[in-house]
């Protein structure tokens, strides 16, 4: 084979018109209302409940909400690229899925590979959320877990694993592989209860807010505003989760985007104002706390409604773990099954009809990362995996346009190409603020995948006609 030829393969697409009755056995059973609960189910979790402290500690003080405004801003450029791509190709996997038609197949792998990296240490970060929590509540019962127990890996602090994070995480992959009915049901209940906790915090802080508490708005200036960003963009992943639904949506072409875009909208303005209350409340260099929302009605005495607080965070964010540990199986099934990922991925077993095996492989290594890695450090790659697949995705934009500029689209993104263009340089500036420590992990994470797709996904891809069974 000539190597002009062997390079075109690399970028073989898949067809865009068999995508939307792949996995046609779904049912199509969900509307607009739906598809927000999903993606404010998705959104909110151990970002506002445990990132804001320390960003705003750290990095943006009181100058948070301009954080918040930023990664918003660029989050909705994204959303925008995200309905329209979801409006013209409604299938499962997502960003993987979109990439496989826009740009080919070893594009689409680098995508998929990189989100598992994202759905991975974002479950993992969620989980380390979730401990610090449930911590705060056995301590209010006196109880406390071994010390060494208690955290991730740090030898100088004196703790080895973070035992609350692992368990969590198995609990979830038990869950789900119980079947999804179940999870989804218990889903609807427990973003209810998260939304009234968020909205309590709002209602009754505002009475406690110091306006003092916000002077020196910017004490570490401008670029502590945009590091901030950068922290609590994780904030605001997971509305990309509401297009994973495609498949089971009863008018993808209409329902998506409406889907995409109020649940960010929602989050958007629960978050700023949130944060404006936060640190109204407590001054920020106090906040670097597992706890934050939480501490701050401890802070003026509320300890009964910080209980609760803690309550409501626990439940929401186990939300966002359930969706997010789905959103892994739902993109390691749809990459097994285009021949990509070894078949265990897309073997579904049992009477729940979930792939199981896979299940409970990428539950375990999930539950190994939250023990042992720090929470900032799982929240840093998780943002730059997201941001990347953000940046491709918006791209991806102005590449179908202009190779399939026919196809009906239920959605267009206004002002193309400059709407996609701000998103890609929004994300890729938001990626330069994050550790070079980060970097260097991303990069090495892509070279892997890279070795596993030239040693297997490229031979055993369905799009390989001579492909090897
Ligand atoms: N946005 C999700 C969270 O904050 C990932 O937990």
């Amino acid at each position: 084979m000539r190597t002009n030829e062997k390079f075109s393969l690399l970028f073989r697409k898949k067809p865009i018109a068999s995508e939307g009755n792949e996995g046609g056995a779904l049912k199509r059973a969900l509307g607009p209302l739906d598809l927000t609960t999903l993606g404010v189910g998705a959104i909110i979790g151990t970002g506002i409940f445990v990132l804001t402290g320390v960003a705003a500690a750290k990095y943006a003080g009181p100058g948070l909400v301009l954080s918040f405004l930023l990664a918003g801003i660029i989050c909705a450029f994204a959303a925008l690229c995200y309905s329209e791509f979801a409006s013209t190709i409604p299938a499962s996997g997502s960003a993987y899925t979109y990439s496989y038609t826009a740009f080919g197949e070893v594009i689409a792998w680098i995508l998929g590979w990189d989100l598992i990296l994202e759905y991975g240490f974002a479950s993992a970060a969620v989980a380390s959320g979730w401990s610090g929590y449930f911590q705060t509540l056995l301590s209010g019962f006196g109880l406390e877990l071994p010390h060494a127990l208690t955290s991730a890996f740090n030898p100088e602090k004196g703790t080895y694993f973070d035992i609350t994070a692992a368990v969590i995480t198995l609990i979830i992959t038990f869950l789900l592989t119980r079947g999804v009915k179940e999870a989804a049901r218990a889903n609807g209940i427990m973003v209810g209860i998260k939304i009234i906790v968020v909205l309590i915090f709002i209602g009754v802080g505002v009475f406690y807010v110091q306006p003092a508490n916000w002077h020196p708005f910017l004490p570490f200036g401008f670029s502590g505003v945009t590091a901030g960003a950068a922290t609590v963009f994780f904030a605001y992943i997971g509305f990309d989760a509401v297009s994973t639904a495609a498949e089971e949506v009863k008018r993808p072409q209409r329902d998506l985007p409406i889907g995409i875009i109020a649940s960010l909208a929602v989050c958007t303005i629960l978050y700023i104002v949130v944060s404006l209350i936060l640190t109204g409340i407590v001054p920020f260099s106090m906040l670097n706390v597992s706890d934050p929302v939480a501490f701050a009605f401890e802070f003026v005495n509320l300890n009964g409604l910080s209980w609760i607080v803690s309550l409501g965070a626990i439940t929401g964010i186990t939300t966002v773990l359930l969706v997010m540990m789905y959103g892994q199986t739902r993109l390691l099934y749809s990459m097994s099954r285009d021949g990509l990922l070894s078949p265990v991925f897309s073997k579904v077993s049992g009477k729940s009809q979930t792939p199981a095996v896979g299940s409970w492989l990428a539950g375990m290594i999930v539950a190994l990362f939250s023990g042992f890695i720090s929470l900032g450090h799982l929240a840093e790659l998780t943002n730059i995996g997201t941001l990347f697949a953000f940046a491709v995705v918006s791209l991806g934009i102005i590449v179908l346009r202009r190779n399939n500029p026919d196809l009906k689209r239920g959605f267009r993104v206004p002002f193309v190409p400059f709407i996609p263009i701000l998103s890609a340089i929004g994300c890729v500036y938001l990626m330069t603020r994050l550790a070079a420590l980060t970097w260097i992990t991303f990069f090495g994470w892509l070279i892997i995948g890279l070795m596993i797709y030239f040693a297997y996904g490229r031979h055993h891809s369905h799009l390989n006609p001579l492909r090897r069974k």
